[in-house]
């Protein structure tokens, strides 16, 4: 983390300074870490040279996805939504590829008509239905096939994709079934196998499993696919005691893979580009004091960042200014909305802290604004981009009127 004289700082502009000018709360991106991950990413996976589709549910913001097509990535998209900004952000349709496991008729026809790479099915009927376009077209559409590999990510049980039991995704059976009659149709191409077990993996290990059964698959269907979509999920490190994925071994398991199966490889990463990338600066409203511990009461809330309260995630929560004196009592950081859940972190010792303090919750750029809403009709918070010392607003706070 970045203090200098005891002040956190974003690149060269302090969070004091950030909530001074922009208001709280506030998200707020580094231009720097995202051109460093994306340079990371590619380095670390250069011997099997993938395409990488930037995964824009992640982090939608035009601005960000400018930055990723500046870095040369694509995008995967889900939904007619990503696909439209993704395009405004002039990232190119041979680099697109549309996952999702209920794309609409119009989305369908949306994504063929702009000719996207290829469109990742989950089901027969989605098939079917690509096939009926295509006809009426008269053209070949390039698709995936999406594999449920039945495979545990180890990660949160809610952010699992892989088990059979989770909607992604065709059985191995089914998915043997429906490559058999789709392979030599008219209108349909068939590129891609496409898998994607689940998000925050933070271990090479669910990765080899995955690509056991995925070459055991491709063997037993003596299919040469021109594509294999291994998804995204690369975990980051939200707490310093945790550990990331390790992308050399995962790149060493990827190369064994590719002797054996001659394809090209896409990826779909979205946390593992912007997550650390993110912070969302926040002022203390009020500190209420009980016996057993201190609430500390933020102003931003569930609303802005719903980690917390949807899947137990935790985010390091730091002070802007630091300072010397520690105070030994839980502190519990919430936000304002009426529900028990709107509570972001328990700290067992802090420094101390005032009211109208301004605070910083770290590793928010993926997930965090995406997931925001108006609940309890509160605003949405504004985005600001940092590159070196400059600050850009990329999103304004919305303001009531909007949304009342
Ligand atoms: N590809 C597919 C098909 C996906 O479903 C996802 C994420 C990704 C790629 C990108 O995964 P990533 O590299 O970001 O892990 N809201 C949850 C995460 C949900 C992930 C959904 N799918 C969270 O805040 O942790």
């Amino acid at each position: 983390m970045k203090y200098k004289k005891r002040q956190f700082y974003i690149e060269n502009v302090s969070a004091e300074k950030i909530a001074k000018k922009f208001g709280t709360p506030s998200y707020v991106y580094s231009y720097d870490k995202i051109k460093n991950n994306i340079n990371n990413f590619k380095k670390k996976f250069k011997t099997i040279n993938p395409l990488i589709c930037f995964s824009v549910k992640s982090n939608s913001n035009l601005n960000i996805l400018s930055i990723i097509h500046k870095f040369g990535l694509g995008a995967d998209v889900v939904s007619k939504g990503e696909l439209l900004a993704a395009l405004k952000a002039k990232i190119k349709p041979e680099k697109i590829v549309f996952s999702g496991v209920g794309k609409t008729i119009e989305e369908l026809k949306f994504a063929i008509s702009k000719k996207i790479l290829l469109i990742n099915t989950e089901s027969e009927n989605e098939i079917i239905e690509i096939e009926k376009i295509a006809k009426k077209n008269k053209k070949k559409i390039n698709i995936g096939i999406r594999l449920n590999p039945d495979t545990d990510a180890k990660t949160l049980k809610k952010i699992s994709t892989g088990k059979k039991e989770n909607k992604f995704g065709l059985t191995e059976k089914k998915f043997l079934e429906v490559l058999k009659k789709y392979k030599n149709s008219k209108y349909i191409n068939i590129i891609c196998l496409s898998v994607h077990i689940g998000s925050q993996i933070t271990s090479h290990i669910p990765y080899k499993n995955m690509l056991n059964v995925v070459n055991k698959i491709i063997q037993k269907s003596k299919f040469k696919f021109k594509y294999i979509d291994l998804g995204g999920g690369m975990g980051i490190q939200y707490e310093n005691k945790f550990k990331k994925l390790n992308y050399s071994k995962y790149n060493k398991l990827i190369e064994s893979f590719l002797i054996k199966n001659n394809s090209n490889i896409i990826f779909e990463p979205g946390r593992s580009i912007v997550g650390n990338a993110g912070y969302l600066i926040s002022k203390i409203i009020y500190i209420k004091k009980t016996n057993s511990k201190n609430f500390v009461i933020l102003d931003t809330a569930m609303n802005d960042l719903i980690r917390p309260a949807l899947y137990g995630a935790k985010h390091r929560i730091l002070p802007s200014k630091i300072n010397e004196t520690k105070v030994s009592k839980n502190h519990e950081f919430v936000g304002p909305i009426c529900e028990t859940t709107d509570k972001f972190l328990n700290v067992t010792r802090y420094q101390k802290i005032n009211q109208k303090d301004i605070i910083v919750i770290c590793d928010v750029g993926a997930y965090g604004m995406v997931l925001s809403s108006n609940y309890n009709l509160r605003p949405r918070p504004a985005e600001i981009l940092v590159n070196n010392n400059s600050t850009k607003i990329i999103t304004k706070r919305q303001k009531l009127n909007n949304i009342i």
